[in-house]
């Protein structure tokens, strides 16, 4: 029998458990989670999901811009360090440091943080020459971080933090628990999610619900703390608030690039993942001394940002199957049905500008 599932059967004999929680040990016991196995689970045959990253060095590509423009904000500061939690495979701080040059490369420190051991090993293949020139390092999850300036970005970090489903049936909150018969829905006190939840709808229908993440206000704090100035910068699948709770949001798993509610099987062998709230994250980070807080859908941020002109001219120097995979690589980031509408973007800055 699956170690995970075991464990958790003799966790029913006491009583139901929360979604939350299943997900927390799906996804981080140390020995078996699915971030803490051996082997890693992106890509494409064999494997369970892929990121933007497993597409091409584009959403990379354009990241390096919104960091540079990040330093020259600041006033150039002669180092600038770029902090990616959840950094999993270190594609996109590789992607990153090959897309900068001159001054900017020359002050650009990059940080991995990121526990998973399957990430760690491919992270150390990535980067090793930034690695070696002493362009980028690893800072574990439980190394305090040292305050700095320059940046803190992240892709798909949030959406793999353990997080509650709630639902309103009509009289009052459900959350969605597990039992020795399968998953339910049973009534219990949403405390702070609730004060949450009713703040933003002007009147809740049976079934509009939203999921709640504990950790959240902990982990944005842990990072945006040391944070003197600069930008912050996620992406991410999710939406706001009123969104979420609209839509009845609530937990999928990724196994073998198929997606289903099945969040309490398989536990550790597939991917458990939530949708962002983005106005919470927004609100936390504005809590920490964040401003000008904004986010957008992915396809946006790439039109806003990217030189598209540039590379346009750029990309036709390339030999035809380079220049093919460059633009299956935008239409993936950009079209509504791929990750242009799904993902999105949330910036904001903290402290001074030069
Ligand atoms: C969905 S994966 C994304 C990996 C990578 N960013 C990518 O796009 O391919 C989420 C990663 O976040 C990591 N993670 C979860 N909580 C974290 C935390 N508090 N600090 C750093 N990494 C964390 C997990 O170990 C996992 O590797």
């Amino acid at each position: 029998m699956n170690p995970l599932n075991e464990l958790l059967q003799s966790r029913l004999f006491e009583g139901p458990v929360p979604a939350a929680e299943v997900m927390a040990l799906g996804l981080y016991h140390p020995e078996h989670g699915y971030y803490r196995r051996q082997e890693g689970p992106w890509g494409f045959d064999g494997k369970d999901y892929y990121t933007a990253l497993d597409l091409g060095p584009l959403l990379g590509q354009t990241l390096a811009l919104r960091l540079e423009a990040a330093w020259e904000r600041l006033g150039r500061p002669a180092r600038f360090t770029a902090l990616e939690p959840g950094a999993g495979r270190g594609w996109l701080g590789r992607d990153v440091l090959n897309a900068v040059s001159g001054p900017f490369a020359e002050a650009l420190i990059y940080v991995h943080r990121d526990d998973n051991p399957a990430a760690r090993r491919a992270a150390e293949e990535a980067l090793a020459p930034f690695l070696a020139a002493n362009r980028a390092r690893f800072a574990a999850e439980a190394e305090p971080l040292e305050s700095f300036t320059g940046a803190i970005f992240s892709n798909e970090l949030f959406d793999a933090l353990p997080a509650q489903p709630w639902r309103w049936d009509g009289e009052r909150w459900t959350r969605e628990v597990l039992t020795p018969a399968g998953p339910e829905w049973q009534a219990a006190d949403p405390g702070e999610a609730g004060a949450w939840f009713a703040a933003r709808t002007d009147g809740l229908e049976p079934r509009d619900g939203s999921i709640w993440c504990e950790a959240l206000p902990g982990l944005v704090h842990a990072l945006a703390s040391p944070l003197e100035a600069g930008l912050f910068l996620t992406v991410d699948y999710g939406e706001a608030a009123d969104r979420l709770l609209a839509k009845g949001a609530d937990l999928r798993r990724y196994k073998a690039h198929s997606v289903d509610g099945k969040w309490h099987e398989d536990l550790g062998e597939a991917d458990l993942t939530a949708d962002v709230d983005f106005t919470r994250l927004a609100t936390l980070l504005e809590q920490e001394g964040m401003t000008q807080l904004s986010h957008m859908e992915l396809s946006k941020w790439i039109r806003t940002h990217a030189p598209l002109e540039r590379w346009g001219a750029e990309w036709m120097t390339l030999p035809a199957p380079e220049r093919m995979k460059r633009t299956e690589n935008l239409l993936q980031l950009t079209l509504p049905d791929m990750m242009g509408s799904r993902f999105r973007v949330l910036e904001g800055w903290k402290g001074r500008v030069e």
